[in-house]
C-alpha cells in the first residue's frame, strides 16, 4: 500500500511536470480541490469526450445530444431532491479541528479490514502453491474468520445507518470500532450532522430582489426538464436517450486525491427513456454497454469491477457503479442508475406542466422510467492515467541500468500522436521532418522536436505517452524511408514515408475502437 501511495505521489507530480494537470490559481497558493488542465491534459480530456460521445451519440441512432445552461431555476434543485437531500455526513474531531465525512471514515476502515484479508490470502498463496485451496483457507483460518465476521458486522450496521439516515449510529460506529482522526490520532469525535453540497450565488441585482440559484450538482437535470421538447422537436420514440457533457459543482468537504474529489468537475451523462416496467432490461444493457465501453480501451480486464449499491435512493430501483483500480484501491468512476420515474414525475409535479409520453403501440400515455449512465471525465482522466504510468528498468547507454518513465496510454486517447524526430539539425533532415508533420498535422496531433540528443527526445515522448517516434536520418533522403519507434516495446522498424499515414491511422483512430463496441 505504501508503495502504491508512492506511485499515485509520482503520477500526480508527473502531471504537473508534463503540463497534463496544474493546481488552479496556482501563484496564489492554489484552490482547494480546483484543478486547471495543462498543455496534454485538455487534448487527453478532449480525446476521452469524444469517445465517450461517439459512442453514444454516433452509435446509438436513438441517442441525441443537449448542451443545456449551468444556471437553472432554482425549483428544479427542489423537485429533485437536492434542496432538502444532497448532503453529506460531516464529523469533526475536535483535537485536530479536522471535518471528515462520516461514512467515508467507515468506508475507509472497512477496506483496510479486507487488505488484511487479503494480505493473509496471498501469503498463503505462496506458501502453498498450486494445492492452495482458497475457499477452504477462508473458511478455516481463525484471523481471516476474526477478520470477516467484523466487516460483515460493520457492513450490515453501516448499509442500516445509511438506508435509515441514522446520523447517531453512524457516529456510534466510529466510536465502537476505535477510528481514530488520521491527523490527531484521537477518538474525541463530535456529533455526526448533514451538510449541503450545492454551492448558490445571486442572480440578479439585489435592488430588484436577486434570486438564490444554484450552480448545477449533476448535468442530468438539464436533461430531465429538456425531455419534452428533444422528443417532440427530435420525434423520438421510447425508448430514446439523451446525452450531455458539462460541468457540475459540489461543495466537497473532504476534496482528496488530487481529481478525483473535486469541487468543480465535468460529467458525461446519459438519460436513457424507457416504458414502465422495462427499466431492469435496460439496466442489464446500459451496464454491460458501459463496462465494454472502459475495457475496450485495453487497459487490462482486471483493473474494473460491478459495485452494486448497498443504499438506493429512495428514487432508484437499482444501481451500480463501474470501479477501477486506482493507485488507492479500486473506486467508483461511473455509476448506473435505475431513477425509476422519479425526476419527471416530480418535475411533471412542481412545474405543473404535463410530461408525459404518447406511446402509439400501447394507445396511452405515461411518464416514461429512466436508465441513466453518468461518469466523472476527470475520475476517467485520473484512472487512464494511473492505468497508463509505468516506471521501467531499461538498459542505457554504456549498458547502464536507468528508469524509464512511461506513459502507455491507450494510442486512440493520446494527447500527441506521433512525433517528428530529425537525427540531427543540418544536411536538410529538418526540412524532411516538417515536411511529414505538414502532410500529417491534418489527420493526427503531430509534434516536430529537435532539440537534445535522440534518446532524450524518445523519453519526453514516452513520459506524455506518444504512441509513436518518427526519426529521419540520412538514409530517409535517399529512398525515402524512416524508423519508426513503437512506444510500448521500444523496437523500431523502418518504413516508407508514404505508408506513414496508414500505419498510424490503423493504431490511433477512434473508428477501430468504436468499431469493437459495436
Ligand atoms: N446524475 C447522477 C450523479 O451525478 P454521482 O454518482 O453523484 O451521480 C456521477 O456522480 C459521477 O460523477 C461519479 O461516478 C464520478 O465519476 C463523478 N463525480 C461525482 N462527484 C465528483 C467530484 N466531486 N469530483 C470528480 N468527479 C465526481
Amino acid at each position: 500500500m505504501a508503495q502504491q501511495a508512492d506511485v499515485f505521489k509520482k503520477l500526480v507530480a508527473h502531471c504537473k511536470e508534463y503540463g497534463f494537470v496544474f493546481p488552479s490559481s496556482e501563484i496564489y497558493d492554489g484552490l482547494a480541490a480546483v484543478y486547471d488542465y495543462g498543455q496534454y491534459g485538455v487534448e487527453l480530456k478532449n480525446n476521452i469526450k469524444k469517445y465517450w460521445w461517439d459512442s453514444m451519440v454516433l452509435l446509438h441512432d436513438n441517442v441525441v445530444g443537449l448542451d443545456a445552461a449551468i444556471f437553472m431555476h432554482p425549483t428544479v434543485w427542489k423537485a429533485s431532491g437536492h434542496v432538502d437531500a444532497f448532503n453529506d455526513p460531516l464529523i469533526d474531531n475536535k483535537d485536530s479541528k479536522k471535518r471528515y465525512r462520516a461514512d467515508v471514515l467507515i468506508e475507509d476502515l472497512m477496506q483496510k479490514i479486507e487488505e488484511k484479508i487479503n494480505k493473509e490470502i496471498t501469503k498463503a498463496k505462496k506458501r502453498f502453491g498450486d494445492s492452495f485451496d482458497e475457499k477452504q483457507f477462508r473458511e478455516t483460518n481463525p484471523r481471516v474468520i476474526a477478520n470477516q465476521k467484523k466487516l460483515n458486522e460493520i457492513h450490515s450496521r453501516f448499509t442500516k445507518a445509511l438506508n435509515d439516515n441514522d446520523l447517531e449510529e453512524l457516529r456510534q460506529i466510529i466510536i465502537d470500532y476505535e477510528i481514530v482522526d488520521p491527523v490527531s490520532g484521537t477518538k474525541n469525535w463530535t456529533e455526526v450532522r448533514q451538510f449541503n453540497l450545492m454551492f448558490s450565488t445571486e442572480m440578479g441585482s439585489t435592488a430588484d430582489g436577486a434570486q438564490k440559484i444554484y450552480l448545477r450538482p449533476e448535468t442530468a437535470q438539464g436533461i430531465f426538464v429538456n425531455y419534452l421538447n428533444v422528443q417532440k422537436t427530435g420525434r423520438m420514440k421510447l425508448p430514446f436517450g439523451i446525452a450531455q457533457i458539462g460541468k457540475a459543482f459540489r461543495n466537497e468537504i473532504v476534496a482528496r486525491q488530487f481529481i478525483f474529489r473535486m469541487r468543480e468537475f465535468e460529467q458525461m451523462e446519459m438519460q436513457f427513456f424507457v416504458r414502465p416496467g422495462e427499466e431492469l432490461k435496460w439496466f442489464e444493457y446500459w451496464k454491460e454497454k458501459r463496462m465494454k465501453w472502459h475495457k475496450s480501451l485495453g487497459m487490462g480486464d482486471e483493473k474494473y469491477r460491478f459495485h452494486d449499491h448497498d443504499k438506493l435512493a429512495h428514487y432508484a430501483n437499482a444501481a451500480t457503479d463501474i470501479e477501477f483500480k486506482m493507485p488507492f484501491g479500486f473506486k467508483e468512476v461511473e455509476g448506473i442508475h435505475s431513477r425509476t420515474d422519479f425526476d419527471l414525475s416530480s418535475h411533471q409535479e412542481y412545474s405543473g406542466k404535463k410530461l408525459q409520453y404518447f406511446d402509439p403501440e400501447l394507445n396511452k400515455n405515461y411518464v416514461p422510467y429512466v436508465i441513466e449512465t453518468s461518469i466523472g471525465v476527470d475520475r476517467m482522466f485520473l484512472s487512464v492515467l494511473a492505468g497508463a504510468y509505468n516506471e521501467e528498468e531499461i538498459e542505457g547507454k554504456d549498458g547502464k541500468k536507468e528508469t524509464r518513465v512511461v506513459l502507455n496510454l491507450p494510442p486512440v486517447l493520446a494527447p500527441v500522436k506521433l512525433a517528428v524526430l530529425p537525427l540531427v539539425k543540418k544536411d536538410g533532415l529538418p526540412e524532411l521532418a516538417k515536411k511529414i508533420v505538414n502532410d500529417l498535422k491534418f489527420d493526427f496531433n503531430c509534434q516536430y522536436d529537435e532539440k537534445d540528443s535522440i534518446g532524450r527526445r524518445y523519453r519526453r515522448q514516452d513520459a506524455i505517452g506518444t504512441p509513436y517516434c518518427i526519426t529521419i536520418d540520412h538514409q530517409s533522403l535517399e529512398d525515402n524511408t524512416v524508423t519508426i519507434r513503437h512506444r510500448d516495446t521500444m523496437q523500431q522498424e523502418r518504413v516508407k514515408i508514404e505508408k506513414l499515414r496508414d500505419i498510424i491511422a490503423d493504431k490511433v483512430s477512434l473508428r477501430e475502437v468504436l468499431k469493437k463496441l459495436v
